[in-house]
């Protein structure tokens, strides 16, 4: 671990990840464009505003391609169905130029043919060279310039010194993969800053940016590492590095992925993945816990118990709904494990100068291990001499990877842009985090400890029971999705669960939407109170109730209307809510966990309702893997 003093001034290391593209290629036995179709749909969580497909012909390589997203993209590719072993594509989140044909890949010159995922840095410099050099660019992404680079090469090298020549030129970050016309059964895939895995099956070989891609053809892969170039043909792979030199890397069997990518009879995957989380929290669980023993399988954080009583400081790092969880995580470890944490938008952490050093934990909380300002900020704390441990959803994944200990949420691939069932297994992981901590600390006794397993236990009964009464949140939904504004406010763990329930709703209904702690709302949000803003308030019983049932009467009393979510015994006591949810009874930091499902519900309905695409909301993508 290379330790840095802790005096330099803020920054980190400099970021350079690609964009949100996904990308796939395929040589094998079968029709290499139908599993190269099938592939871009399940990355199309990636991006989904453009998309297309290269194969060989007789006589050259063919592309199609289009704005839009895969349907759109299959209405061309099945107009007349082109029959190939070899075929790449891509699936589009624009970064430089706007959705459109042109700008879509796979991006061709003369010889080469590739699909791109990330950005090349200096590709203005480039294209004033090649233009200058007689190349005609067609697009305005940066990604064009690659192709003619590998083109200007190849004329007088090899495909693969092509590559290599080309790469030495760019800066950025790429997962490319390229064909070439001189030798169409060869595809040539590289990787830096940007990931790509390899897939190898019986007679068949997949290259692509994330695993579900050909999950269900094989679940043999090779993680590649950085500056890994993989060349396939139908006969086999080989893996050098940049300079030419064979390397080996080790391939390992992954486990078979539990909730899989299809709606299974749901009409989206964002309510399938809704009604999966009593499934996936029970995975989060299973192996984790002795129930018997009321204590945490300490082996699966794969933290040493002498480090963790060493930690001063825990640090956490996120970004959008995961920052959520890492602020409620924030109550869990300080109240139960008695240890202190700063949490930090992953995005500002490498910027502040942050005073983290050698006795202190970083946590990046991730569902897909790849987010950009996620992997700087552990990339930082790592530079700064912090232990890392990354909270991780998808195998393998660059932050799991890169971390000193991983403790993956395995609630199963979560294909809805906006995140749900991962967000509760973060909440579900952070708790067993802090039962760990404070059994290493001495901070609670094993009776409490063996109370508080028990309780997590019940959740996903409890998620169960919230799911059954569905219907109610469906009427609260038709009452105000029309509304113009949301404020959701909470107090304390409920404060976190409140920013959240905020984002679910603007991210899939584009109603704005506030979360805010509510002992704030005197301070300025009470201005936006009228008949079109509703609040919705997090009750929790306990010392700040009294408190949060004044601010519910102080909205009433301006005309606003209010939803409350509570335990049943708290709503028993709000008189004045004009539409009531209730949550079965737990402790505190389990609440959260329940509370954040009706949110999920009235969010995802009211998107419903308004007609918008909840599983892929425009201008966002699953994983964001630019600054
Ligand atoms: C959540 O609904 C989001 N779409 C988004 O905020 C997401 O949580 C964020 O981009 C972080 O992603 P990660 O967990 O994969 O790092």
């Amino acid at each position: 671990m290379s330790a840095a003093t802790g005096n330099e001034p803020a920054g980190g290391e400099p970021l350079k990840r690609g964009n949100m593209c996904g990308i796939i290629g395929y040589i094998g036995r079968d029709d290499a464009v139908d599993v190269v179709v099938e592939g871009l749909r399940h990355l199309e969580y990636r991006g989904y505003d453009s998309a297309g497909v290269a194969f060989p012909t007789g006589g050259g390589i063919e592309v199609r391609r289009c704005k839009g997203k895969i349907k759109d993209l299959e209405a061309i590719v099945y107009a007349d169905k082109p029959v190939a072993n070899v075929a790449i594509g891509h699936t589009r989140w624009a970064t430089h130029g706007v959705p459109s044909e042109y700008n879509a890949h796979p991006h061709s010159s003369d010889n080469i043919v590739l699909v791109h995922n990330g950005i090349i840095e200096n590709y203005l410099e480039l294209k004033e060279e090649l233009t200058g050099a007689g190349y005609r660019f067609t697009s305005e992404t940066d990604t064009e310039v690659l192709c003619h680079l590998i083109d200007r090469y190849s004329r007088e090298h090899s495909f693969e010194e092509a590559v290599m020549m080309a790469l030495k030129d760019a800066r950025g970050a790429y997962a490319i993969l390229v064909l070439s016309v001189s030798e169409p059964q060869k595809m040539i895939g590289v990787r830096k800053d940007s990931p790509l895995v390899l897939g190898i099956g019986e007679g068949e070989f997949f290259l692509a940016s994330d695993v579900p891609a050909f999950h269900t053809r094989t679940r043999r892969v090779v993680f590649l590492e950085d500056n890994d170039m993989v060349v396939l043909s139908p006969g086999g792979y080989r893996i050098m590095d940049l300079g030419g030199n064979e390397i080996e890397r080790k391939a390992e069997m992954i486990p078979p992925m539990a909730a899989g990518a299809d709606r299974g009879g749901y009409k989206h995957y964002m309510l399938k993945e809704i009604h999966e989380q009593p499934r996936a929290l029970s995975d989060t669980l299973r192996g984790r816990i002795f129930p018997e023993r009321g204590e945490v399988n300490m082996s699966e954080f794969r933290l040493d118990e002498d480090v963790l009583r060493g930690i001063d400081r825990i640090f956490i790092g996120a970004c959008g709904t995961s920052w959520h969880a890492a602020l409620a995580g924030k109550y869990m470890i300080e109240q139960i494990a008695r240890t202190p944490v700063e949490v930090d938008l992953a995005s500002e952490f490498r910027y502040r100068g942050p005073l983290i050093g050698a006795n202190d934990l970083f946590i990046a909380i991730t569902q897909s291990g790849e987010t950009a300002d996620t992997l700087a900020a552990q990339r930082e704390a790592k530079r700064r001499g912090a232990l890392t441990l990354s909270i991780c959803n998808a195998l393998g994944a660059s932050s799991a990877r890169e971390a000193d200990a991983v403790f993956y949420t395995h609630s199963g691939p979560e294909i809805g842009v906006a995140s749900t069932k991962a967000f509760t297994a973060q909440l579900f992981s952070l708790y067993l985090f802090a039962l760990m901590m404070a059994k290493v600390r001495g901070s609670i006794d094993g009776r409490e400890a063996a109370g508080m397993i028990a309780e997590l236990m019940r959740v996903p009964d409890k998620i169960e029971k919230i799911i059954s009464n569905e219907d109610a949140i469906v009427s609260v939904a038709k009452e105000l999705f029309k509304a113009r504004d949301f404020l959701y406010l909470g107090r304390g763990i409920l404060h976190p669960i409140a920013l959240e329930g905020a984002l679910k709703l603007k991210e899939i209904s584009y109603i704005h939407a506030e979360g805010y702690p509510a002992g704030e709302m005197k301070h300025g949000p009470i201005a936006l109170i009228d008949e079109d803003v509703p609040v919705v308030f997090l009750v929790q019983g306990g010392l700040l109730k009294e408190k949060v049932l004044s601010n519910i009467a102080e909205v009433k009393a301006r005309g606003g209307r209010a939803v409350v979510v509570a335990g049943e015994g708290v709503l028993g006591e709000v008189g004045q809510a004009d539409y009531a949810i209730g949550i079965p009874e737990t402790n505190p930091y389990l609440e959260a966990v329940l509370m954040a499902v009706p949110l999920q519900l009235l969010a995802y309905h009211i998107g419903v309702l308004r007609g918008c695409d909840v599983d892929q909301p425009r201008n966002l993508a699953k994983s964001v893997t630019v600054e």
